[in-house]
């Protein structure tokens, strides 16, 4: 239709009046054309990325194709199985507590440990970690004793620095500046809603690298090209001798993968320990994957795998494919936003839901909060690796100090109190690590999968696991709370990450002395559980046999490079036994007691990683009476999966929205919300 033509037409023939409202149909139907050719593309779009069903199964099937727990750490590297410990942050707490009605000496773990008499010079690989124990032990009971004599006060909250000198609302650095100030810029108020970071800078060129950590090797001496950086939202010291956690870590990788690909990683640390990374590798979002405020996690751009004809066609032929309302190549596809020596212009900026990080203007990727942290605890940036900074210029941040509000996460209502224990027989005991400041993350516990009727007829039994924080305020409110709510055993060693087997260890003593039950499980604080589904599984195997449920790995190695490198003295073997991993595990209470019988008499080997030493003691078990192994991928240990057992790294809100679905729909669905 040629809109000139016809224009001049109605001219010649139509009234003045006439001629309006037909100019307006006219226009009308041009603008409806117009956006007719536009949504072509769109709806064209979404037929490709939406090709692969749902994100989760995405997942599954990337993680079926590892074949040993160093492929794991490769591609989602940095990561740590579990292996955590809060040391983060926790705000003092003030709150209004009930007089207890719970014997005191119930919230102690009795499991056996005699520091005095304890000698690790006797043990095998494990030595240090021995030592270790001994000396969190001794500490721990000092500082317990220390509570229960009621010498240990808290004073008033600390204030925060001064008052009366508010923040600045931004913050502008030279590069020079920011190198003196060792790559690294303060934010003293933190972040808040809608502040923003630019930082320009130039990524340098790639150079030969020995030990890459973000590839491997094949051949000793062999080097491997690398360009990345690394920019960071770091959180306040709160324990000496350990990094800052690392709220946000954007990880632009230009060369040097091991998938040979320019990616982006981004990830989170805290409490020592890596999350998932989410990894952005130039293929875009799926169209139904969770998005943050809005915007995808990963935008697309060029691999140069792809077709190239096809980028640079699409380039030239975009808008004419458009206007003649052709339907074939119309998506414009950007390169990869970071070259080597090619200035950018990074913005970083705070949004409801997560962070999102702009280059050269346009979108880049996001990342959605997560859970342990609050925009106010990221005080400070740093960009290290292969870059030069050209200038950092942080905005609209807050202008006071973040208020230290009381812990508002408990609810004391006796709603949620655990019931008394019964006499009578106890089907199955559900221990669950968590950490001293946890305390939100218990509450959503509490809340959601422990008021399954099963447990609030105590016919299965769910505790806390928690050992003594660094933090003093920290203990106190530990202790009001466990002994408020009756569902906390205070294991008493100064936490460490590398200490979390001793929880272990002691859940089964609680499981067999304390509960009698007939299987114990273990599970972690973000671990959601479908209490009568584990009933069921266990009820596959007949009575009286002993059993080791969970997601089995099997063939896992060791990982022997990198930040998290298993040393030989730490396990000397080449292979793990076959373990069950960490976030959800189930076994029967006579390996339980053999546990507990071996580490009270200190024979117990003793690994950092708390699920690889639960498949040792099993594989040692099963040596003198047979145990059966059952492997189910429904212990979903990278997230939720429809139909789940257990869903691992569900935030409070989570929890509670999967329990809700379970109540309303009776059927285990995700909730994809953080
Ligand atoms: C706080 O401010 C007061 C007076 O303005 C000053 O004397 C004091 O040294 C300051 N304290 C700190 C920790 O900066
Ligand atoms: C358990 O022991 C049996 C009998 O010794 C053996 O055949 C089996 O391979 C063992 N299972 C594992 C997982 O070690």
């Amino acid at each position: 239709m040629k809109r000139g033509k016809s224009d001049t037409k109605l001219d010649t023939f139509v009234s003045l009046s006439k001629q309006r409202s037909i100019q307006i149909v006219i226009a009308v139907a041009v603008f409806y054309m117009l956006l007719v050719t536009l949504e072509i593309p769109f709806v064209f779009d979404s037929r490709f990325t939406s090709e692969t069903t749902t994100a989760t199964s995405t997942t599954l099937t990337r993680f079926s194709h590892l074949q040993s727990e160093q492929d794991l750490h490769d591609k989602d590297a940095p990561s740590r199985p579990m292996n955590w410990v809060s040391h983060n942050s926790a705000q003092p707490m003030r709150s209004q507590l009930a007089r207890s009605t719970t014997k005191p000496n119930k919230i102690l773990s009795t499991l056996g440990f005699e520091p005095k008499t304890f000698d690790p010079t006797k043990k095998d690989g494990s030595v240090s970690l021995h030592k270790a124990a001994k000396t969190a032990w001794e500490d721990g009971l000092k500082i317990w004793d220390e509570m229960e004599s009621g010498k240990m006060q808290v004073l008033e909250v600390k204030k925060p620095e001064n008052k009366s000198e508010p923040c600045p609302n931004s913050v502008s650095l030279s590069g020079s500046e920011f190198l003196k100030r060792m790559r690294m810029v303060e934010l003293p108020c933190g972040l808040t809603l809608g502040s923003h970071i630019t930082v320009v800078g130039k990524p340098r060129a790639a150079h030969a690298e020995k030990d890459p950590k973000i590839a491997l090797v094949k051949e000793a001496g062999e080097t491997v090209m690398v360009s990345q950086f690394m920019m960071e939202l770091l959180g306040l010291k709160t324990v000496e001798a350990e990094d800052p956690p690392r709220i946000l870590h954007f990880n632009p990788r230009l060369k040097g993968d091991w998938s040979l690909k320019p990616v982006i990683e981004q990830n989170t640390c805290y409490r020592m320990q890596w999350g998932t990374a989410l990894r952005c590798e130039g293929w875009g979002s799926k169209a139904d994957e969770e998005t943050v405020d809005g915007q995808v996690k990963c935008e697309k751009w060029v691999r140069d795998d792809e077709d190239d004809d096809k980028s640079e066609e699409s380039k030239a032929t975009w808008w004419l494919n458009r206007l003649i309302g052709r339907t074939k190549k119309v998506s414009f596809d950007w390169p990869y936003p970071f070259a080597e020596e090619k200035l950018f212009v990074l913005t970083l900026s705070a949004g409801l839901e997560g962070y999102h990080i702009n280059v050269d203007g346009r979108h880049a990727t996001s990342f959605p909060y997560r859970t342990g942290y609050t925009l106010e605890d990221a005080t400070g940036l740093a960009v290290t690796g292969d870059i030069d900074v050209h200038s950092v210029f942080a905005a609209s941040l807050p202008s006071n100090h973040p208020s230290f509000s009381p812990q508002r996460h408990l609810e004391m209502s006796s709603r949620w109190k655990a019931p008394p224990l019964s006499v009578g027989s106890v089907e199955l005991f559900i221990g669950v690590l968590s950490a001293g400041n946890h305390f939100s993350e218990r509450m959503a516990v509490r809340k959601s999968w422990m008021q399954h009727r099963l447990i609030k007829s105590s016919n299965v039994v769910a505790r806390f696991f928690v050992a003594l924080h660094a933090r003093k305020e920290v203990n106190l409110e530990l202790k009001k709370e466990a002994e408020f709510f009756g569902d906390i055993v205070i294991v008493p060693y100064m936490d460490n990450y590398d200490l979390v087997v001793l929880k272990t260890v002691a859940i089964c003593e609680y499981g067999v002395r304390t509960v009698r039950a007939k299987y114990i499980m273990k599970g972690d604080d973000d671990t959601f559980v479908r209490v009568d589904s584990i009933i069921d599984e266990v009820n596959e195997i007949p009575a009286g046999r002993s059993l080791y449920i969970g997601n089995i790995n099997y063939y896992h190695k060791p990982l022997r490079y990198g930040k998290w490198a298993v040393t030989y003295e730490e396990w000397p073997e080449e292979d793990y036994p076959p373990y069950a991993n960490g976030p959800g595990y189930i076994l029967s209470s006579d390996i339980g007691r053999f546990i507990v019988s071996e580490f009270e008499s200190h024979k117990l080997r003793l690994f950092k990683m708390e699920d690889v030493s639960m498949g040792m003691w099993v594989e040692q078990f099963n040596s003198s009476r047979p145990v059966e192994y059952v492997h189910s991928l429904k212990f979903c240990q990278f997230g939720c999966i429809e139909g789940y057992y257990t869903a691992h790294y569900q935030s409070p809100k989570q929890m509670i929205c999967l329990w809700e679905k379970l109540q309303k729909q009776g059927r285990p669905q995700c909730c994809n919300m953080r």
